[in-house]
Parts: structure tokens; C-alpha cells; sequence
């Protein structure tokens, strides 16, 4: 598909699957506007594809904050009128067995502070990069996919009740927005999972998307 200047919001882009798929989108002649809480490897991130050509913005974002998030998507429209492409790959895990036993005694529980720091990333933070960007892709009438990155198999992973809850949550979305959009005739934008392919949209823009907003 052609990705040229195609518009790529990527939250938790200074590392790991965020910085590798801005990577990816920048070496199809995408424009990225990068979003990460963490601001040193942000920018290291950010100058090494400026560096090898590619066109960026960055901001530090965390995606928990509303105002924080609004920035980032207000960020992508200021310096390139559209957004096309959204991927929230923030995430974040804290491991822990949800009762620890010893002998027929409780040691330990899994804090709720670490249930509820991982639901806040992973499905608060989820929520509000796709609203943002969702709404303003919308608005924009320029064809794109909104990606929803899950990362769980069906009987999830022991120490992890709080991010296999967050991740089977976000799993189920694709197809519930998919909906939202065909239900509203959004036919401009399409919602994908992790196996989402990009297709070739038939328009003149030719950048991500098309479709009735199908989910997979
Ligand atoms: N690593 C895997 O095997 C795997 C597989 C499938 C999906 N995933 C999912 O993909 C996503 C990225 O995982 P990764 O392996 O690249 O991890 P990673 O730790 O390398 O990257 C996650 C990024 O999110 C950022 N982040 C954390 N909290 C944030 C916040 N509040 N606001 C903004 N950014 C924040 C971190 O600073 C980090 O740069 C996660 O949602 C993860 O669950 C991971």
C-alpha cells in the first residue's frame, strides 16, 4: 500500500514495537508524530529517524492524561493537517501472582496500585489515543486505520491478571468500532487488530485505509 506522507501517530514510540513500527512506516515515506512519557529515549528515537530522513514530530505524552493525549493528536493536525494512520503501542505490565500461598498461608497480593497502574496504561490509555485520534480522523474525511495492538492468547499468562485483562479488553474493540463507524456510515476509516493488513484505498489520497471499517 502507499504510505507517502501518510500521517502516523505511534503512542510509546521510544521503544520496542512503537519505535520499531515508526521505523517501518518512515521507511514507506510516512510522516510520524511520535508520543512517549518517557522523554530521553523519545528524542534519541525521534533524531535517529529525523537522521536517516525521516520527517518527525514528537512530544513527551503520557497516554493516561486526556490533555496529555489531545496534545499529541493536536500535535499531528498543527504541523500536518491529517491524521491517517494511529497506533497505541504504550503499554506496560507489573507482574505479580494475585495471592502468593506459602505453606497454606497468604504472603503476598498483588498490590492494587499495580492493577490499576497497568489498567490505566493499557486500556485507559488505549481508549483515549483511539478517541482522540479516531475523532479527528473522522472530522479530517481522509482515509486511515486506527490499530488496536493486543498481545494475549485465550487463557492469558499466569502473574498477569492485570494485563491479560487489559489486553482481552482491548482484543475485543476492533470489531466493536469497526461497528461504531459502519453504524455512523464512517467509510473512510477502518479498525485493525494485530493481524490487520493495510490495503490499498481506491481514492486519489491513496493513504491507508478504505473500506467500510471492517474488523479482523
Ligand atoms: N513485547 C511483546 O512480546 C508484545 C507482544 C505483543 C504486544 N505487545 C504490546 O505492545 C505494546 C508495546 O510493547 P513493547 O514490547 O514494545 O514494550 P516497550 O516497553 O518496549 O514499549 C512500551 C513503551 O510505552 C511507553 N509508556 C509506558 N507508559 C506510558 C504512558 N503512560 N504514556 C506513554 N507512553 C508510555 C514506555 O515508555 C515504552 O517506551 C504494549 O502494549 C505491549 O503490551 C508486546
Amino acid at each position: 500500500m502507499n504510505l507517502q506522507d501518510a500521517v502516523v501517530v505511534i503512542t510509546g514510540a521510544a521503544s520496542g514495537i512503537g519505535a520499531a513500527a515508526a521505523a517501518t512506516f518512515a521507511s514507506r515515506g510516512a510522516r510520524l508524530v511520535l508520543g512517549d512519557v518517557r522523554e530521553e529515549p523519545l528524542r534519541a528515537t525521534a533524531d535517529a529517524l529525523t537522521a536517516a530522513g525521516a520527517t518527525v514530530a514528537w512530544t513527551v505524552t503520557d497516554v493516561t492524561s486526556e490533555a496529555s493525549v489531545s496534545a499529541l493528536m493536536d500535535l499531528a493536525i498543527e504541523r500536518f493537517g491529517a491524521i491517517h494512520v494511529v497506533l497505541p503501542s504504550a503499554g506496560i505490565f507489573r507482574d505479580a501472582f494475585l495471592v502468593r500461598v506459602k505453606e497454606g498461608k497468604v504472603t503476598k497480593r498483588m498490590a492494587l496500585d499495580d492493577f490499576r497502574a497497568v489498567v490505566d496504561v493499557n486500556l485507559t490509555g488505549t481508549f483515549l489515543t483511539l478517541r482522540e485520534a479516531l475523532a479527528r480522523m473522522i472530522e479530517g474525511g481522509e482515509p486511515g486505520v486506527a490499530f488496536v495492538v493486543s498481545s494475549i492468547n485465550k487463557e492469558g499468562e499466569l502473574g498477569q491478571t492485570n494485563y491479560v485483562a487489559t489486553k482481552a479488553a482491548v482484543a475485543a474493540w476492533p470489531k466493536v468500532l469497526a461497528g461504531e463507524l459502519h453504524a455512523q456510515g464512517v467509510k473512510h476509516l477502518r479498525v485493525g487488530g494485530n493481524r490487520a493488513r493495510l490495503r490499498r484505498h481506491s481514492d486519489s489520497a491513496g493513504h491507508a485505509g478504505g473500506g467500510s471499517g471492517s474488523a479482523c
